[in-house]
C-alpha cells in the first residue's frame, strides 16, 4: 500500500502497489506508471519485477506477490504480468491480493496454469 502511495495513474486514477518476495530474503516493490499513450503504461507488478532484477540480478526467485491498490477494488495481477512473473517464481509461489471479498492468496501455478515457455533453447 505505500508503494501504491508513489503511483502515477492521473488516467484510471487507480493506484496500484506490488511487493516481491524474493529468496534470498529481499523484498523490492513498485507502483504503476501511466503515460498519456496509454498503451504505454506499466503495471505495478512488471515494475517491482523489473527493479528487483536490475537491482538484485536474474538468478534470484521471487517466492511470494502482494498486490494492494488505494481505491478499496478487486485488482489481481493482470495475465501480462503473470506471463512476465512466470519466468521468475518459484514452483510454490504465492500472489496475495485484493479480491472481491477482501484479500486472498492463490498459489501463482493457480492463477496461470499451462505458461508459454520456450524448449530446447540453446
Ligand atoms: N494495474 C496495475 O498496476 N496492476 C494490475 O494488476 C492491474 C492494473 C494498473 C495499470 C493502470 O495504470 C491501472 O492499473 C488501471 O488499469
Amino acid at each position: 500500500m505505500a508503494a501504491a502511495a508513489h503511483a502515477y495513474a492521473p488516467y484510471s486514477k487507480f493506484y496500484v502497489g506490488a511487493a516481491l518476495l524474493f529468496d534470498d530474503g529481499s523484498v523490492v516493490t513498485g507502483c504503476n506508471v501511466e503515460n498519456m499513450s496509454y498503451g504505454l503504461t506499466s503495471c505495478a507488478e512488471r515494475n517491482a519485477l523489473f527493479r528487483g532484477i536490475s537491482e538484485h540480478g536474474a538468478t534470484r526467485r521471487i517466492r511470494a506477490i502482494a498486490v494492494a491498490n488505494r481505491n478499496s477494488a478487486a485488482s489481481p495481477p493482470c495475465g501480462a504480468c503473470r506471463q512476465v512473473m512466470s519466468e521468475f517464481v518459484t514452483a510454490d509461489a504465492v500472489v496475495t491480493f485484493p479480491g472481491d471479498h477482501g484479500p486472498e492468496t492463490r498459489q501463482f501455478a493457480e492463477l496461470f496454469p499451462c505458461s508459454f515457455h520456450l524448449e530446447n533453447r540453446g
